[in-house]
């Protein structure tokens, strides 16, 4: 309960500090480039929800840096639309993209399996992925997916990227280096560990989506840190789990967030430092046992003192791998 309370209180001290200063403390980052190294021709990259927003604007400057980019998204039409466009727009220069659209509805834990499966008959290592595909639904209902019955923030910010990101180790592992990045947010400070509501209806008068919202990032961020440490465990040191909050940032997330205020971000803007976490090589002397937490400024930031239990990760991945219908012993006993 007192972490609770700590874990609220420094919750407001983040979203006060987003608001009033997110501008001034990136301000000094507008004069450099999005992306730094110029290693990217030679990285596969996947991009969940690259339709919109964040994950639109990361794709593309991955793409036109000259990474070999999955756009893994549920509207392909849309994705196909978008990659033929980038296309055309370089054409004029000689220059060919290598980008490529499959398709992945994450709230379809089998869309999720699908995905998996055709991934790796593309028989190719996986450098970075971005788990970025997100929703907030405030001031709706509760909603729960229909195929799998989970609470839909849950299961799309939280047990599908979990379960992608598990079944896509093995390609990851196959990279001399590779990297799991979750595009976070700092409502995770508002978030609850209760598993109760991931797939039992609750009251309707007790839910409230943001804090569904913040519930499911919370989990994701402390689950990720636990496949982290599970790995360090395992012998793996390859491994570079970042979760990161983009900023407050003007995109189709909330209709309130459509149009730009002038402290917000633009989705350029929230995209850099989700590019910064996945490409900087910085990024790796600020990993503790393979996991970070970055904020919109480029720089660590603080988490929910709730993410710093281990053995409060620990019972997130468990009930994770539960939800999944995997043995808690995935790890040791999968190929990986
Ligand atoms: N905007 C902010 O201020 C802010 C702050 C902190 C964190 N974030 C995080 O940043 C990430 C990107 O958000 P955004 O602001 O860029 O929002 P956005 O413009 O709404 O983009 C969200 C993307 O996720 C995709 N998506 C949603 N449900 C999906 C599903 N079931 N299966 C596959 N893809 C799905 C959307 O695809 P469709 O077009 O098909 O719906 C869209 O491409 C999210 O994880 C969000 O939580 C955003």
């Amino acid at each position: 309960m007192e972490l609770q309370r700590r874990a609220w209180v420094r919750g407001i001290w983040e979203a006060l500090k987003e608001i009033l200063l997110q501008k001034l403390l990136t301000y000094k980052l507008r004069s450099s480039p999005l992306i730094l190294p110029n290693h990217l021709a030679t990285l596969n990259v996947i991009v969940t929800g690259a339709t919109s927003g964040i994950g639109l604007q990361t794709a593309r400057e991955l793409v036109m840096a000259g990474a070999n980019v999955v756009m893994a998204c549920r509207n392909v039409n849309a994705a196909n639309e978008i990659a033929q466009q980038w296309k055309s727009e370089v054409r004029q220069y000689g220059r060919t993209l290598n980008v490529k659209v499959m398709e992945v509805d994450l709230l379809s834990l089998n869309s999720v399996r699908q995905f998996a499966v055709e991934w790796d008959q593309l028989s190719m290592p996986l450098h970075i992925l971005i788990n970025n595909a997100g929703i907030l639904r405030m001031g709706e209902r509760q909603r729960f997916s229909e195929d799998d019955g989970i609470e839909e923030h849950f299961q799309v910010n939280h047990v599908a990227p979990a379960l992608l990101t598990l079944l896509l180790l093995p390609s990851m592992l196959k990279a001399t280096t590779w990297r799991v990045v979750s595009v976070n947010s700092l409502a995770h400070h508002w978030g609850q560990v209760d598993s109760k509501g991931w797939n039992s209806r609750i009251e309707e008068h007790k839910f409230s989506g943001t804090k569904a919202y913040g519930s499911s990032k919370l989990v994701h961020i402390m689950f990720l840190k636990a496949l982290a440490i599970n790995l360090v465990e395992l012998g793996c040191n390859s491994v570079q789990c970042i979760a990161v909050h983009p900023g407050i940032v003007a995109s189709n997330l909330v209709p309130g967030f459509k149009k730009k205020a002038f402290w917000m971000l633009d989705t350029s803007e929230g995209a850099r430092s989700v590019l910064y976490c996945a490409t900087s090589n910085d990024v790796v002397d600020n990993l503790d046992k393979g996991f970070a937490y970055y904020s919109s400024n480029c720089k660590p930031g603080k988490m929910s003192p709730l993410a710093d239990k281990l053995e409060i990760c620990l019972e997130i991945w468990e009930e994770t791998l539960k939800i999944l219908g995997l043995d808690d012993k995935y790890l040791s006993t999968s190929q990986i």
